[in-house]
C-alpha cells in the first residue's frame, strides 16, 4: 500500500519531465564541450608542433589539470553556489555550463591525441606545398584526426549523458532526481529507481549501437 497522495499519472510525469531536462542538459553540454574542447586541442597541438601560443597553452594546461583533477559534482556546486552565488541564473543553464566545461577537457585530450596520431609526413608535405600551419591543421590534419577520434567522441556523449545524473545536487529535476522525488514521496524505492535505470540503459544502448554502426562505416570507408 502506498503512503502517498501522488496518483500514478503524476509520478510518470516526474520521469517524463526529468527525462526532458536530462536530454536538454546533455544536448547543450555536448555542443559546448565539443566546441571548447576542439579549441583547446588546437591550442595545445599548435604549441606542440610550432612552439607558438605559449600563453594560451599554459592556460589550457591549467584548465585541463583542474577540470580533470576535481570531481564534476564539486565543479557543479562551485559554479552554482560560488561563481553564480549572487547572480540569478537558471539551474539548467548552470548544469549545461558545468557539464559542458567539464566535457571540454576530455574532448580536448581526445582530439589532441587524434591530431598527434597523424603522421608527421602530413605536416611536412603540407608545409612543402606552401600551406601555413593553421591552414594545414584545418584542411589536412583535422579532417583525418576527426575521423579517427569520432568513436571516442561519440563515447564521450554517452559518458556525459550519464554524468548529468548528478545535476540534482543543485536541485535540477533531471531524470535521476525525478525518480528520487517519486521514491521520497511514495516510500517506494524499487519501481521508480529501476525505471530510471532502465531509461538510462535504453538511451545508452541506442547511442552505443549508433557508435558501433559508425565504427563499421568508418572501417569500410578505410578499406574502400
Ligand atoms: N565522473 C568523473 C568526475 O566526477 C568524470 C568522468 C569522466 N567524464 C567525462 N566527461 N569523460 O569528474
Amino acid at each position: 500500500k502506498f503512503h502517498s497522495t501522488l496518483i500514478e499519472k503524476d509520478r510518470w510525469l516526474y520521469l517524463l519531465d526529468g527525462l526532458k531536462t536530462t536530454l536538454i542538459i546533455t544536448f547543450f553540454a555536448v555542443i559546448l564541450g565539443m566546441v571548447l574542447g576542439f579549441l583547446i586541442a588546437i591550442v595545445r597541438s599548435t604549441h606542440d608542433k610550432t612552439g607558438k601560443l605559449g600563453f594560451l597553452n599554459v592556460l589550457a594546461r591549467i584548465y585541463l589539470t583542474v577540470i580533470r583533477g576535481t570531481p564534476v559534482v564539486v565543479q557543479l556546486l562551485i559554479i552554482y553556489f560560488v561563481i553564480f552565488a549572487s547572480v540569478n541564473v537558471g539551474k539548467t543553464f548552470v548544469a549545461v555550463l558545468a557539464f559542458g566545461l567539464n566535457s571540454a577537457a576530455y574532448v580536448a585530450e581526445i582530439v589532441r591525441s587524434g591530431i598527434m596520431s597523424i603522421d608527421n609526413g602530413q605536416f611536412e608535405a603540407s608545409a612543402s606545398l606552401g600551406l601555413n600551419y593553421p591552414k594545414t591543421l584545418l584542411s589536412v590534419i583535422l579532417p583525418q584526426a576527426f575521423k579517427n577520434v569520432l568513436p571516442a567522441l561519440a563515447n564521450e556523449c554517452i559518458v556525459l549523458l550519464k554524468e548529468t545524473s548528478v545535476a540534482g545536487y543543485i536541485a535540477v529535476i533531471d531524470l535521476t532526481k525525478g525518480g528520487d522525488i517519486i521514491r521520497s514521496q511514495t516510500y517506494e524505492a524499487f519501481l521508480p529507481l529501476i525505471a530510471v535505470a532502465l531509461i538510462y540503459l535504453i538511451m545508452v544502448m541506442i547511442l552505443s549501437s549508433l557508435v558501433t554502426k559508425l565504427e563499421r562505416r568508418l572501417a569500410r570507408s578505410d578499406r574502400g
